[in-house]
């Protein structure tokens, strides 16, 4: 039972020729009951990964252009390959198989629709269900997210605190029990506490249905907290994955090296007063070209050798580095 992802290749055309590949030769597996979290800076292509595993990816501007994404849940018969779908096998596979938190629950939700209707309605698109027993099931998954679903029910987006939206998604995305789900920067608009309460909620989650859990983020002491595995990614490629906590305490590649020394928490080498390190420059267009290592304007690391496509190795103990440079882990 899992989600495996196999050479995905995504392209993003924003003006008709200047092409990019968002997403490059993806390797990725997620199996059920596990969190799985992809980590890297703003820019660097995870929602457009997360959009394309549902085909969700904006389609004037960006293409799938290879791959497979195969998918086997323990309520389907056989294991299909989502990008072979027709568009009304499609709508059986988003919310039912695999559900979406997406990146900003302010825009996600219908502002002029109550909130127990919007969850109301996804039970009734996809169940054969009563409108009482749909309204029912609404305000039961609203209780579960612990907001009082009686009284909720009728309030609009607007009447509720980022948390609790938050949670409106979360229960929108759990009510029609997918074995998949894909939580794009879920805690990132959220203050802490009302984060950690979302992240106690999604390992709650994981742990009674079982679910798979593919957790985007920008930070990587979040996807410590909560993933059994971690990709780290970077314009549009998988730089690094590994175990959470050996790819934590052990990270292989330069770029992970620079984001783990970057953050306090997990920096070994960081004392208070001192000038916390920065990764220099920004991520830019030009880092998605071919020719080269993608982190090859920001490596500390970086020569002529450098100055080629990098393929992905894999070493021993589930760990994968894209860089020539690591020859052991
Ligand atoms: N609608 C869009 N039109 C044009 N370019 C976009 C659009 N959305 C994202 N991009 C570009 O695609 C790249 C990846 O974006 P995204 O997947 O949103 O990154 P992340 O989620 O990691 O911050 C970025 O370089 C971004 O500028
Ligand atoms: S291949 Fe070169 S530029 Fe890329 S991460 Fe390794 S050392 Fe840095
Ligand atoms: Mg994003």
């Amino acid at each position: 039972m899992g989600l495996e992802i196999k050479n995905l290749t995504v392209e993003l055309c924003t003006d008709g020729h200047n092409c990019i590949n968002v997403a490059d030769s993806l390797f990725l597996t997620i199996n059920e009951g596990e969190v799985v979290s992809i980590v890297g800076e703003s820019g660097s292509g995870k929602s457009f990964l997360g959009l394309s595993i549902l085909r969700l990816n904006p389609p004037r501007i960006s293409n799938i252009t290879s791959g497979e994404i195969r998918i086997k849940c323990k309520s389907q018969d056989k294991e299909i390959d989502i990008l072979k779908l027709n568009p009304e096998e499609l709508i059986g596979v988003r919310g039912r198989l695999v559900s979406m938190i997406f990146q900003d629950p302010n825009t996600s939700l219908n502002p002029v629709m109550k909130i127990g209707e919007q969850i109301t309605e996804a039970i009734l698109a996809h169940k054969k269900v009563s409108k009482k027993e749909a309204i029912d099931t609404a305000v039961l998954y609203l209780d579960s997210m612990n907001i009082d679903g009686k009284s909720r029910f009728g309030s609009y987006p607007y009447e509720l605190s980022g948390g609790m939206r938050q949670r409106v998604m979360i229960a929108m995305a759990m009510v029609l029990h997918p074995c998949f789900l894909i939580a794009d920067e879920p805690t990132t608009a959220l203050d802490v506490t009302t984060s950690l309460r979302v992240l106690k909620l999604i390992e709650d989650i994981r742990e009674k249905s079982n679910i798979g859990v593919i957790f985007i983020t920008h930070d990587l002491t979040v996807a410590r907290s909560i993933s059994d595995r971690i990709y780290v990614f970077y314009a549009g490629q998988v730089m690094e994955s590994g175990n959470t906590e050996d790819l934590i305490n052990n990270p292989a590649h330069p770029y992970t090296v620079s984001l783990i020394k970057s953050v306090p928490f997990l920096s070994t080498d960081y004392t208070p007063k001192q000038r916390l390190f920065t990764i220099p420059g920004f991520i830019t267009k030009d880092d998605f070209s071919k020719g080269k290592c993608r982190f090859y304007s920001r490596c500390f690391k970086r020569d002529e050798n450098c100055l080629t496509d990098i393929s992905i190795s894999s070493f021993e103990g589930g760990r994968d580095v894209r860089c020539i440079k690591v020859k052991n882990v």
